[in-house]
């Protein structure tokens, strides 16, 4: 039998990871660690230092691959279909070849498994097939939703209200009904911009815990043109930008 932990390690902070997860850190034989490609080395180097401050030195080891990256194409379900299967071969290749009967091996996911993730419906697909004895434990991590209204100093919720969660290619919908709070993850686009002159705030945090942070809020009208330049900015500076924001009803 084999073991796969999957661990959420925080959206950034070192310290955001707790101590379940620490302990399961230390129980592992070999790490998948997934590179993301040149412009990722600071998420790297941030789940290199959690291993260097967690794991039991000297008793494990690295497997480094290179993610597969998800195929352009109009069809977004249809490419994170294909992008998925593509990882799932990725992880049955690690698990037969790089760990031995008996062993654990770690999966780092960043934030919290259950969020706008893939790990764990990938390892459910492995499970499921049957022909592999292993079995899999799942430790929850801080998201990037909590690591952001913590630098905001905000809650998540308005009294009794109700949250949604959601992707910045949905929001060119519109702000959904029923809801006052709406908290937008991987936005390429600004969708934000779609919501001006709906009387709304934004909570925006780019990096957020890491030593990169930026953070604004306010009026959406107000600050939409500016947080579109800051993105920019980011993207410039950074190669690459990694945010999210909170839209609020204002009252
Ligand atoms: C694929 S999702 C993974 C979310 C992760 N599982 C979690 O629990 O936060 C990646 C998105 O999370 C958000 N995100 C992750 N880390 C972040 C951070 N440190 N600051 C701001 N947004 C972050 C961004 O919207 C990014 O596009």
């Amino acid at each position: 039998m084999k073991t796969l932990l999957i661990i959420g390690i925080g959206a950034g902070h070192p310290e955001h990871i707790t101590v379940q997860a620490a302990r399961a850190l230390a129980r592992v034989d070999v790490f998948f660690l997934m590179d993301k490609g040149e412009h990722k080395g600071k998420l790297n180097a941030l789940r290199r230092e959690i291993l260097e401050r967690h794991a039991t030195p000297g008793s494990y080891r690295l497997v480094e691959v290179l993610q597969p990256q998800r195929p352009l194409g109009s069809d977004y379900r249809a490419s994170v279909d294909t992008l998925n299967a593509h990882k799932q071969a990725v992880f049955e290749r690690l698990l037969d070849d790089e760990v031995a009967d008996g062993e654990c091996a770690g999966v780092l996911v960043w934030g919290d498994p259950s969020l706008y993730d893939s790990t764990l419906r990938i390892v459910e697909a492995i499970a499921a097939d049957g022909g592999r004895a292993l079995r899999y434990e799942v430790f929850p991590g801080v998201t990037s939703i909590q690591a952001l209204t913590a630098a905001h100093r905000i809650t998540l919720n308005s009294i009794a209200g109700a949250v949604q969660i959601t992707t910045g290619r949905r929001l060119a919908a519109g702000m959904p009904d029923g809801v006052d709070t709406v908290v937008v993850m991987l936005d390429a686009h600004d969708g934000f911009k779609a919501l001006i002159g709906q009387d709304l705030d934004i909570y925006w945090g780019a990096y957020v815990g890491t030593a990169d942070e930026v953070l604004l809020s306010g009026r959406l009208d107000d600050l939409a043109e500016v947080i579109a330049q800051a993105r920019q900015d980011a993207r410039r500076r950074h190669g690459w930008i990694m945010d999210s924001y909170l839209l609020r009803r204002r009252t």
